[in-house]
């Protein structure tokens, strides 16, 4: 707009100029001069004009320097709050995972005193439900195992030996020392028997050949597994302690309160077990049910992963499989195999499967029915190298062989 005025001015005051030199009357020299000084005027006016345009252009090329250095100051003012940003987020990540590490001990030592924090109340809740979202991360199978039980084919009575409830095992792991064979005679005491083989255990009447392992604690329940030189058994008290003994000798090298709540015995044709313990090709492994609190379901069957080494627990699942008729379980391969009966002893029966890795794709359990006998089992130990269950049922010893098939080739 305002070079249109100027530009105008411009014109406009030669021409009033080249009209004045017309209406005079003058010699041709002075004409001349007046066209002369008409044309340098309009000369001039043209410069003026190119030099406007050159201070507009210069004026624009410093506005458009200036924009780029305040977008480049803007982007990098991004860029910082972009860091602060993250570095807001890792210290957000960092309160989640304290609020985890104090939720975990809040859990464990619900009678201790409550840590001193100070957190915004909207602040910690916001906290709090992130790491519930991030407590459970999906479980991923260790040994890349994919069998599925098929049948269980052979059975086996070795003994009758004790009394009506027990648990008799082998280190489940294979390797040394697998030989030996451990019994968990009733559903408490402070003695473990140890056989040097399974031939000494079944050919020998009582415990003439058995080494007595002593404890200085009680047992309880039929629960207990051997595994990897180690046995990992159930503390009676009311604290659902785990103690871990070196084998053999029963050396107590670990104990630990078990961070589950509120439990109650998960199968209900055995009340006497609190936890069962199991081993497959993954490691440790334990049954429970919890009456109420975090994950509790009253009517279904929990599964908790264990680290053998640390006695934590790593992941926890609340299955579908019912309490109900349950009498006893076992892992193999990562997946929970759940027996049922009726109360009047019928065939045991795998009616449950849970794939723990997979927990979506739990089949409708085909009724695996286990040979023969009628009657229940107070425990179901499985061996990983034999693909066996040692099971105890009624006092007998009995041993299970199961056919696994590839769940990859249905
Ligand atoms: C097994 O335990 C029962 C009690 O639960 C007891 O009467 C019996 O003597 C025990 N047997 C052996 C061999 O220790």
């Amino acid at each position: 707009m305002r070079l249109y005025s100027v530009s105008v001015s411009v014109l406009v005051l030669p021409m009033s100029l080249l009209l004045l030199v017309l209406l005079v009357p003058s010699p041709v020299a002075g004409q001349q001069q007046a066209l002369m000084d008409y044309l340098e005027r309009r000369l001039q006016a043209i410069e003026d004009r190119i030099s406007l345009w050159n201070d507009q252009t210069g004026r624009y090329a410093a506005e458009l320097r200036d924009a780029k250095q305040q977008l480049i100051g803007k982007l990098e003012g991004l860029e910082k709050s972009k860091d602060t940003q993250r570095a807001e987020l890792e210290a957000l990540g960092g309160r989640v995972q304290r609020v985890e590490r104090e939720m975990d001990f809040l859990e464990t030592h619900k009678e201790a005193p409550l840590p001193c924090v100070e957190l915004d109340d909207k602040l910690l809740e916001q906290q709090v439900t992130v790491a519930k979202e991030t407590i459970k991360p999906r479980y991923a199978k260790l040994s890349g195992c994919t069998d599925v039980l098929d049948s269980i084919k052979g059975m086996k009575i070795l003994k009758r030996f004790g009394s009506h409830d027990g648990v008799w095992a082998r280190d489940m792991s294979g390797g040394t020392g697998s030989g030996r064979v451990y019994i968990f005679n009733g559903t408490s005491d402070d003695l473990i028997y140890q056989y040097p083989s399974l031939r000494d255990f079944s050919s020998s009447s009582g415990t003439a050949l058995a080494t007595p392992i002593r404890l200085s604690r009680q047992w309880s329940g039929a629960g207990h597994v051997v595994y990897k030189g180690h046995a990992y058994v159930l503390e009676e008290g009311a604290e659902h302690r785990l103690l871990k003994l070196r084998l053999p000798g029963g050396l107590l090298v670990d104990s630990s309160v078990l961070p589950l709540s509120n439990l109650i015995p998960p199968y209900g044709l055995t009340p006497h077990t609190l936890l069962d313990l199991s081993v497959d090709e993954e490691g440790l492994w334990c049954v429970y049910a919890s009456s109420s609190g975090t994950g509790g379901d009253t009517h279904h069957l929990s599964l908790a992963k264990m680290d053998a080494d640390t006695l934590a627990v790593t992941h926890t699942w609340t299955t579908p499989c019912p309490r109900d008729n349950a009498e006893a379980a076992f892992m193999a391969c990562g997946t929970l195999y759940v027996v049922y009966n009726t109360r009047l002893p019928g065939r045991s029966r795998v009616q449950c499967v849970y794939d723990a890795a997979d927990p979506s794709t739990a089949e409708d359990a085909i009724h695996t029915y286990f040979p023969r006998r009628q009657g229940a089992h107070s425990s179901l130990k499985y061996s990983v190298q034999e693909k066996m269950l040692y099971a105890w049922g009624q006092g007998y010893q009995i041993l299970y062989k199961l056919n696994m098939r590839s769940k990859l080739d249905m």
